[in-house]
């Protein structure tokens, strides 16, 4: 039975190139769990797009002179090309300030919302900066983080503690503009009566099955203690207008109309293909699984406050999981462009191929824990598994059938004792492999992979073909046919991690393009037809120079 999912990554904001945390975090996973989907034959559809509204564009805007709307657009198109080179297969890559995201989704959100009486209006107190003269909302100030006590904390949320609060509940506020010290003015806005749906989300995220724990106890610990309103409009131009009377000059806040863009992008996307009610079989049949990927920061926002927003909408799939990634550091510290920390993944796809940093941002994926990425590891684990063992194996396997096998698969695999147990191995790293991918665990169905890598030059070593090659030459034949196998095995294995490499090794393999859901099954047996013709995909890894890393 094909199962139905709807994948989706964290929109990233709209003012700033990719740096490698991004990808390590959500869409370098996200993308390997579509492409196995794919592969099995599940109904997938894979859904992002820029963040374009929130200070964080406003600001970059101010520093650059132009307009948000600009910054918006320029950074969408660099993100959008850099995913491309990363091999990133998004259905849709949209963003939240192309106009359909508005009126139909983003304010038809908060109108039901808001005629269903779960959002509320009040006067509220807000910082003002005298000498900028305007309001301050969210990361037009910053100060001391009221839970952590992080200085330098953003207005809405901080980087250090995960935690959000409203912005008057920092300690030492200051205008992230000019650092003076901003006055209380009184202002009206809307507020999200979250706490109404505190008992549905307990219940919901008690039921969940095949989170990461660590995802799920943050979330319910959230739920503890009431939960208070929150502020869902702000005092900015740049943004999603509110669809009220009265309302002028206020917008949705950023987080508010972020995750509605899942949505809004999904319905552009089947009237792109010309099937404009199509996304109904994915936010509305509650067959469907939605998954949002995400870094650890967002846990929040994707695990309670969007299904509230989804409860309170309704009518709409509630997440079936949120598979979010801890930080990756650099230098100790987490990557981040505002640290001025970040690697940049553009900049790091100009110098190496995307499968070598698709392997390594995985080989590391902060899964559990925050892990570090380092130049030096980078190359040392390119050249000891990429090279020494797959490239290695890959090289050995295709360059001695090419020379003493006359390129061709050798017959008989299929009967042979010694290839069947060989097969085994294949179809027990098969079912690791599988199980681990089913379970969102994404470094172990790699490392399942590597390690067939690893049995197989062991095969390859105890069958000494350049022996048998004159003392057994139908032996040698069947341990070099075993071993093909053995690589036609990998290039399912590896698709979805190392798509470029699977590529060629299918197309070396006389095997077709993209392996399908009976590759996936027929593992264990031979899938390289008798006779057919091999060539040699070439060095798939040439060594990297250790001393060039920096
Ligand atoms: N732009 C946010 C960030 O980078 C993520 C937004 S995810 C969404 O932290 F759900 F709101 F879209
Ligand atoms: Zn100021």
């Amino acid at each position: 039975m094909t199962r139905r999912f709807l994948v989706t990554a964290a929109l990233p904001y709209a003012n700033n190139r990719l740096h490698l945390g991004h990808v390590a975090g959500a869409y370098l996973p996200a993308d390997i769990y579509v492409r196995y989907l794919r592969m099995l034959g599940d109904d997938v559809i894979f859904i992002c797009g820029s963040d374009d509204y929130g200070v964080p564009v406003t600001i970059s805007a101010q520093k650059e002179a132009c307009s948000p709307q600009e910054v918006a657009d320029r950074y969408r198109r660099l993100q959008q090309e850099a995913f491309r080179a990363l091999g990133i297969e998004f259905d849709i890559y949209s963003g939240t300030s192309i106009c359909r995201h508005h009126a139909p989704s983003a304010q038809e959100f908060f109108a039901k919302i808001h005629a269903a009486g779960k959002i509320v209006p009040r006067e509220t107190e807000q910082f003002y900066c005298p000498r900028c003269d305007r309001f301050l909302p969210d990361r037009y100030v910053e100060g001391t983080c009221p839970f952590c006590k992080q200085p330098e904390a953003r207005g809405d949320q901080c980087d250090a503690c995960g935690r959000a609060f409203e912005q008057t509940e920092l300690i030492d506020p200051y205008c992230a503009t000019c650092r003076s010290r901003p006055e209380i003015r009184r202002t009206k806005h809307w507020f999200f009566q979250l706490d109404s749906f505190r008992e549905a989300l307990r219940a919901w995220l008690g039921d969940a099955q095949g989170w990461r724990e660590n995802v799920r106890n943050y979330a319910l610990g959230t739920l503890r203690d009431k939960l208070p309103d929150r502020s869902i409009t702000r005092d900015l131009s740049w943004g999603v207008p509110v669809p009220l009377a009265g309302a002028d000059g206020k917008v949705l806040y950023v987080w508010f109309d972020a995750p509605i863009g899942y949505w809004s992008f999904t319905k552009e996307l089947f009237e792109q293909r010309g099937d404009a009610e199509g996304w109904r079989r994915y936010w509305q049949d509650p067959e469907t699984r939605l998954l949002h990927f995400i870094g650890k920061d967002n846990i929040i926002f994707h695990a309670v406050i969007w299904p509230a927003m989804l409860l309170a909408f309704g009518d709409l799939v509630l997440p079936a999981n949120v598979p979010a990634n801890e930080y990756l550091n650099f230098k100790g510290e987490k990557l981040s462009k505002s640290r001025g920390n970040a690697v940049w993944l553009d900049d790091m796809l100009a110098r190496y191929e995307a499968d070598r940093v698709r392997y390594y941002l995985t080989a590391i994926a902060p899964e559990g824990r925050d892990s570090n990425f380092t130049f030096e590891e980078f190359t040392a684990r390119n050249n000891e598994v990429l090279s020494d063992v797959l490239g290695n194996f890959f090289h050995r396997v295709f360059t001695f059938a090419e020379r003493h096998l006359g390129g061709r698969q050798p017959k008989g695999v299929a009967g042979d004792a010694r290839a069947r147990g060989l097969l085994a191995k294949v179809a027990e790293a098969r079912d690791r492999w599988q199980d681990a991918l089913e379970g969102l665990r994404f470094k172990e169905a790699l490392a399942a992979a590597v390690d067939l890598g690893r049995e197989g030059n062991r095969y390859f070593d105890a069958a000494e073909p350049w022996k048998t090659r004159k003392s057994d030459p139908a032996r040698c034949a069947l341990d070099i046919g075993a071993s093909l196998e053995l690589a036609s095995a990998l290039s399912v294995l590896l698709a979805p991690y190392l798509p470029a490499t699977a590529a060629r090794l299918r197309a070396a393999l006389a095997l077709p393009a993209a392996a399908g859901n009976s590759d996936v099954e027929g593992l264990g047996r031979p899938l390289i037809a008798e006779g057919a013709p091999l060539a040699s995909p070439g060095i798939l890894f040439p060594k990297l120079d250790q001393e060039a890393a920096t």
